[in-house]
């Protein structure tokens, strides 16, 4: 049964859009080879990331990415078994939204810092399926432009 892992965290300061644009690409090699799936969402300096897999992989993989220097304050708020995966088809989806999307996609009202977002949902985690949902509906959506 597949495993679903959610955690937050601090960028490092120096983190630049480069250095970013590369870890996905390396994330997205070493996803598909281990069977990861998920998303990460960059905003105003703060990593949401949704992992899933085999539970065993989902685990190896975070206690590597727990020991990476590019981040800190890592918080795993949500770890369980699930029917099946959300987000199937990718290896590694990223999204860059503003802390007013995040806070849209908890379905919070007033929620602006991603910071206050991600405290409502630590304390109700409830809100998270509905969280994986909107998420879902963004990526799945074809960017302006493209179609
Ligand atoms: C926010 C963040 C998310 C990451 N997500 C992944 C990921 O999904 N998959 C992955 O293989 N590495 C990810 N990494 C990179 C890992 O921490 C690590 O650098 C990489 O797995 C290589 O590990 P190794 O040098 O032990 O082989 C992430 C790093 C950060 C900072």
């Amino acid at each position: 049964m597949p495993f679903r892992l959610i955690y937050s965290s601090e960028a490092a300061p120096d983190l630049a859009t480069a250095d970013l644009e590369v870890m996905l690409e390396e994330s997205r090699i070493r996803n598909l080879a281990r069977g990861i799936t998920g998303v990460l969402v960059f905003v105003d300096g703060v990593f949401l990331q949704i992992l899933e897999g085999e539970k065993d992989n989902v685990h190896d993989l975070m206690e590597t990415i727990e020991r990476d220097p590019r981040h800190h304050g890592i918080k795993v708020f949500h770890e369980r078994e699930t029917g099946e995966r959300a987000f199937a088809s990718w290896s590694m989806a990223y999204l860059s939204p503003s802390a007013e999307e995040v806070s849209r996609w908890a379905e919070l009202d007033g929620a602006t810092t991603i910071g206050s977002v991600l405290s409502s949902i630590e304390s109700e985690p409830g809100r998270l399926p509905a969280m994986v949902v909107n998420i879902l509906k963004v990526i799945a959506e074809p960017s302006p432009g493209t179609g």
